[in-house]
């Protein structure tokens, strides 16, 4: 793992999970790894996944369908736009379906009356909830704690829809924490749905986390100039520049919390670089 010292005698170990698997990259891959495993023990031939246009996830589950022989339909929030952006184009190439529904509808996505609309249209398949966090990604997501074989005090991810940091806190001895930084605006809301994923995963909560709301930047997929100097800052002394929308957020948070006192002098803190 890389090192990084950062203000107030804080040293970031930053795991790479972003190089795990070519096509399959962070988190997307250890979301999507034991859930691949259960469609195929359950007989499904094809996977339906949910997302924005502009989600990793939908192209990561079109991936996975090439990659392991599933159909894919992709199920994208608003209005068809076109030409396809360049991440649905991907996917669409790689043979997956899409369709769209309003937000309205979009919005009430684990409802039986909307998937059972969807299985009329597409036939049976496995669903990929969206961001991928459901229970068997909470527990692939306890592979990143596992593989950390050095010493540390704290783990931080970015946290969208929550999968990430719910496995992560999962897997921590005692003595360790994990902080969560969220890529959202009004993401005060995310602890409950850990904590809920975390309950439906493991039967309690579990672990010593938080989750860190100031450093959002604006919004999901928003900038701010501070975050791009940052960003430049980064990308001039490791050699490359992190992903701005959730990665970056996450290490500006940490380096402020570094910088502001708020980590004792001598912590050791692992990133994981998710995508
Ligand atoms: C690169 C990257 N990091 C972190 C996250 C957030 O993970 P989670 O949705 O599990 O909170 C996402 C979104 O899923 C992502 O694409």
């Amino acid at each position: 793992m890389a090192e990084w010292r950062v203000a107030g005698g804080v040293t970031v170990l930053l795991k790479r999970d972003d190089l795990i698997h070519p096509e399959l990259t962070g988190n997307k891959y250890r979301k999507l790894r034991l859930n691949l495993d259960a469609a195929r023990a359950q007989g499904h031939r094809r996977l339906l996944a949910f997302g924005g246009a502009y989600s990793n996830l939908i192209r990561a589950v079109a991936a996975a369908g090439t990659l392991h022989g599933f159909e894919t339909v992709g199920v994208i929030r608003g209005e068809e736009h076109r030409p396809l952006n360049p991440g649905l184009a991907d996917a669409v190439a790689r043979g997956m379906r899409l369709t769209y529904l309003d937000r309205a509808t979009y919005r009430r996505n684990t409802d039986p009356d909307v998937l059972a609309a969807l299985r009329r249209e597409f036939g049976p398949f496995y669903l990929i909830p969206e961001g991928g966090s459901n229970e068997l990604a909470v527990r692939g997501c306890l592979d990143i704690v596992a593989e950390i074989d050095v010493p540390f005090d704290v783990i931080c991810c970015p946290v969208g829809t929550g999968g990430t940091l719910a496995g992560i806190a999962g897997g921590l001895r005692p003595g360790r924490r994990a902080i969560g930084f969220s890529a959202l605006k009004g993401g005060g809301f995310l602890d409950a749905t850990v904590e809920d994923l975390q309950r439906r995963t493991f039967g309690r909560r579990v672990g010593d986390w938080s989750i860190e709301t100031r450093y959002h930047h604006r919004g999901f997929a928003r900038s701010t100039p501070e975050l791009e100097a940052f960003l430049d800052d980064f990308a001039g002394e490791h050699g490359w520049r992190p992903d701005p929308i959730y990665v970056g957020k996450m290490l500006f948070g940490l380096s402020a919390l570094a910088r502001n006192g708020e980590l004792p002098h001598g912590t050791t803190a692992v990133a994981v670089v998710t995508g």
